[in-house]
């Protein structure tokens, strides 16, 4: 499966998308740049950026790469103010950059919990923050992403739960603050997506075969559904819709309410 949607979609447009150069966040600068998108990408490290950049590039669209921590405001600033100048604005925000990590909470330091929530939760503030002047400009769309994690209680994620379930809230939050100013603030929560980080450091082959068996549609998530969901959020099809948080994940947090075989 591909993106779905009409070309161009995106034409004009600058997104700035954290995390851009693996994973989901590749996925979705792929997808953006393939709707004639220009696209900005950052990460900690600069092996991780460039060869995604050189892929936006040969999307024939403007594409550039900021090494930024999101968890530094100032390096975020920085990078914000470079990409904007370079691009001539900025109209979608992606924050994607997390990190994570199975531990209990009996065996997790402070530190360990607080670098999760300062790199999804006030690394998203911190982004946010930096875009809002040049998202005024002429009006936007951020999407954070989180996940379906703080739904029920799921265990050796005390860290990234919380984390994740306050980038819901602000999602909620900057959507109310930020609408009067013309910006959409969304998010989108994935289950398991197939071939990424998140799910090679927090699945076993044990826990990959349940959600297969209690996905109601049988199957990971791929790249490319997120990318979809992202380019409606961000696209005019989703004009009207602000402050939610769409959970893409074929149904699998459901599993709880399921009371018929496994
Ligand atoms: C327990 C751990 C740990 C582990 C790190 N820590 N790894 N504790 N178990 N496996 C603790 C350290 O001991 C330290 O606390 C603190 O966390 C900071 O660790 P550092 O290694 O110094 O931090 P840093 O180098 O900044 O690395 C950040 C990181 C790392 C999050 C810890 O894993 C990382 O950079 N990951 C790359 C990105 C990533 O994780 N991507 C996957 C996202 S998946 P002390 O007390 O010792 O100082 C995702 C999807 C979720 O978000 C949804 C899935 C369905």
């Amino acid at each position: 499966m591909s993106p779905v949607f009409q070309p161009d979609l995106l034409k004009d447009k600058v997104a700035l998308i954290t995390g851009g150069g693996t994973g989901i966040c590749r996925g979705i600068a792929l997808a953006f740049a393939a709707h004639g998108c220009d696209v900005a990408i950052t990460s900690r490290k600069i092996e991780h950026l460039e060869p995604t950049r050189d892929e936006l590039k040969a999307r024939g669209v403007r594409a550039v790469a900021k090494v930024a921590d999101v968890r530094e405001p100032a390096a975020v600033n920085e990078a914000v103010a470079a990409v904007a100048a370079e691009l001539g604005g900025i109209d979608i925000l992606i924050n994607g950059a997390a990190g994570n990590f199975i531990c209990l909470a009996e065996n997790l330091s402070s530190n360990g919990f607080g670098t999760v929530v300062d790199i999804d939760l006030k690394g998203t503030f911190n982004v946010s923050k930096a875009a809002l002047p040049h998202l005024k400009v002429r009006g936007g769309s951020v999407i954070n992403i989180s996940a379906t994690l703080p739904y029920l209680g799921t265990m050796g994620q005390s860290h990234a739960a919380a984390a994740k379930a306050g980038v819901d809230s602000l999602t909620r939050t900057l959507a109310c603050e930020w609408g009067p100013l013309g910006i959409r603030v969304n998010g989108i929560a994935p289950g398991p997506i197939d071939g990424t980080e998140g799910v090679k450091r927090l699945t076993s082959g044990k826990s990959r075969a349940s959600a297969l068996t209690q996905c109601p549609l049988g199957r990971l998530g791929t790249v490319d559904d997120i990318a979809n969901a992202s380019l409606y959020l961000a696209s005019e099809a989703a004009s009207y819709v602000n402050g939610v948080t769409l959970v893409v994940d074929g149904g699998l947090w459901l599993r709880s309410a399921r009371i018929l075989g496994e």
